[in-house]
């Protein structure tokens, strides 16, 4: 070959077809591109292949002396830092976890909090960094992620695949219908939709029971993800009691549109769009009307949002609901 270039593209194609190669090679010894997804069998085995595999929980854990990882901690015995594999080790949490919370915890418990809501117990000396692991890009269904904490209990611990499957005590059933729910909402990330309700929405809606301009959200999975959806894509389609749009016209010719938020002795208050509120002597205002077609909030929230945004949202959202505040 003349063109030194030549070679070189030559060279190129060559590594990547060999990096390709042992790519492929990792993933298949991994147990990585393997379908455990079609009909995922619950038990400690089924868990195993997801584990090295689609959960990727070997990409942050070891499990004793098998597995590199260390962002996580190792789920095996090992060393002096891990005295107790897994299955046992969430014995002991349980106990401080049914004393912090007063609801009494099971081994099984444990565990699947630790993979429905990671951070309500950080493990010492890490960080608050696990996975959401039903969201993308990990997508566990429940199923799977049954199947892995079965084989999380057999790590030196007792395997009651009733507690795991068939009878879920109190505290699994509530994970496990967030889990379904999260999954529910289009597969959407939870974690990342906070960052996105913080972004768009925290100036109007408030998550601890107050009302900033829009109604207080802490609640509104209670109404499903139908109307979730609906009041974010066409807000003006249905609006919330006590939020109706209204016009105010003074005297002097000033419109006013926004929420009427205070309403005594001669005044009114208007909350406008962007949180300012103007307050009208009654004795100025020439016309108030209601306009039933007017959301407050904004029309074109949807337009600025990614597909992936509006799924985190929604995810979010539909998790947060009156029995959830009540276990916390
Ligand atoms: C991005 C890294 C990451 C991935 C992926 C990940 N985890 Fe974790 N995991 C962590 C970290 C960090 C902690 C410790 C902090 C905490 O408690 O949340 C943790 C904690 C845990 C715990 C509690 C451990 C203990 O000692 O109490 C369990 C159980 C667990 N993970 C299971 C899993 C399973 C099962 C998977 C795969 C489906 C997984 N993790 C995937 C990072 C990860
Ligand atoms: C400028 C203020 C404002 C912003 C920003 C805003 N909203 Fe609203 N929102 C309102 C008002 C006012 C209402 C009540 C009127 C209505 O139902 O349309 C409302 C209603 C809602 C409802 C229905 C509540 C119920 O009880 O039925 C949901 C859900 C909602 N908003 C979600 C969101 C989300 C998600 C975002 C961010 C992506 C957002 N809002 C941004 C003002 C706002």
């Amino acid at each position: 070959m003349k063109n030194p270039l030549v070679n070189v593209f030559g060279f190129l194609v060559l590594t990547i077809l060999v990096y390709n190669w042992i790519g492929y090679v990792i993933t298949d010894l991994s147990g990585g591109g393997k379908d455990v997804s079609a009909a995922t069998d619950i038990s400690p085995e089924g868990g195993e292949s997801l584990y090295w595999g689609k959960g990727r929980c070997y990409t942050c854990h070891s499990l004793g002396g098998q597995g590199s990882a260390v962002r996580g901690p190792n789920h095996g015995q090992f060393g002096e830092k891990f005295p107790l594999p897994m299955g046992s080790r969430a014995v002991e949490r349980a106990a401080e976890r049914t004393e912090k919370t007063g609801q009494t915890f099971s081994a099984v418990d444990y565990i699947i909090e630790s993979m429905a809501e990671p951070g309500a117990y950080v493990v010492k000396g890490y960080k608050n960094e696990m996975a959401v692991v039903y969201a993308p890009p990990i997508s566990l269904n429940l199923n799977e992620i049954k199947a892995i904490v079965s084989y999380m209990m057999v790590q030196g611990g007792d395997l009651d695949m009733e507690a795991i499957d068939t009878a879920p005590s109190e505290i699994s059933a509530k994970f496990y219908s967030k889990i379904n729910a999260a999954q529910a909402a289009g597969g959407g990330d939870p974690g990342a939709g906070e960052v996105v309700f913080e972004d768009n929405c925290e100036e109007c809606h408030s998550l601890e029971g107050e009302v900033v301009v829009g109604p207080d959200l802490s609640t509104i999975g209670d109404k499903g993800i139908k109307h979730i959806s609906e009041s974010i894509l066409n807000p003006a389609k249905s609006i919330a009691s006590g939020f109706e749009t209204y016009e105010v016209e003074t005297k002097d010719g000033t419109k006013i549109i926004g929420l009427k938020t205070r309403d005594e002795g001669g005044e009114t208050d208007i909350t406008k769009k962007n949180g300012e509120v103007v307050t009208l002597a009654k004795s100025d205002i020439k016309k108030i009307t209601v306009d039933q077609n007017a959301s407050v909030m904004p029309e074109d929230l949807s337009e600025a949002m990614t597909v992936k945004d509006f799924q985190d949202i929604q995810a979010f959202l539909i998790m947060q609901k009156a029995e959830k505040k009540d276990g916390e």
